[in-house]
């Protein structure tokens, strides 16, 4: 395949950056690129799912929704990789916690992520249930956060393709069984992808709510909140 791709409309690679941040949401993205970069211009509008391309600091970074799940971030971040030559796509979502260790606003970055999902099998045959991000990138966020003296946590996340479980009390057994301090639904695709084409990947999320203590955050909080995790995520990506 070449491009343009089915989801992503720019007929030039060198309007997107080598390193891309991902927030789920594409009204996020824009946020980002409004608030942190200079010059944005939007490369994508395809399915509203917008991404754009400017400068931080100097050094070209772009930024482009990923959707919600792992079929939607596969289907970017495959894109991304395989047909515009990104090298690095750095997440920056939002996770439920699992445990009464992490608190609302709490910046996690993810170690690895656990999955139920079939998505790396089928994507690539990649038959565990774990994946690991870029030990690399991870370096890198750790020193950013340092540098922006910003206590980040690191644990291992579960991504989950189900939102709405009939399970009770799901997020007990993935702590106990498997160690997973929170979740969300887009990690495990996103790394498989990163994988089997040999780019890199990583993963920084904020605590939006905790299954444990039912405390939540809204949408207009989150919007601000996440500040943090943006200056992190675009500290790194002009490293
Ligand atoms: N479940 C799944 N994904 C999430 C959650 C959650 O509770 N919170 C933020 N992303």
């Amino acid at each position: 395949m070449s491009i343009p791709t089915p989801h992503i409309e720019v007929k030039d690679k060198d309007l997107i950056a080598k390193t891309v941040l991902m927030p789920g949401d594409p009204l996020r993205a824009k946020f980002i690129a409004e608030k942190f970069l200079d010059n944005p211009v939007k490369f994508n509008n395809v399915r509203n799912m917008f991404g754009y391309t400017g400068t931080y600091k100097g050094k070209k970074v772009s930024v482009m929704g990923s959707g919600m799940g792992m079929a939607s971030i596969g289907i970017y971040s495959y894109e991304l990789y395989k047909f515009y030559d990104v090298e690095n796509i750095i997440r920056i979502g939002s996770c439920g916690a699992y445990t009464d260790k992490l608190s609302l606003y709490d910046v996690v970055l993810v170690k690895d992520a656990y999955s139920e999902s079939t998505f790396a099998k089928c994507q690539s045959g990649y038959e565990s249930d774990i994946l690991e991000p870029s030990s690399d990138l991870n370096d890198m966020i750790k020193d950013s956060a340092k540098n922006l003296n910003i206590e980040i946590k690191e644990g291992r996340i579960h991504s989950s393709d189900v939102f709405y479980r009939e399970e009770p009390d799901v997020f007990k057994r993935l702590n106990k069984e498997y160690g997973c301090v929170g979740v969300e639904m887009e990690s495990f695709a996103l790394f498989a992808n990163a994988k089997s084409t040999g780019k890199r990947a990583a993963c920084i999320l904020t605590v939006s709510d905790s299954l444990v203590t039912h405390e939540a955050t809204s949408s207009e909080e989150r919007q601000n909140a996440f500040t943090k995790m943006m200056e992190i995520a675009l500290e790194t990506a002009i490293k």
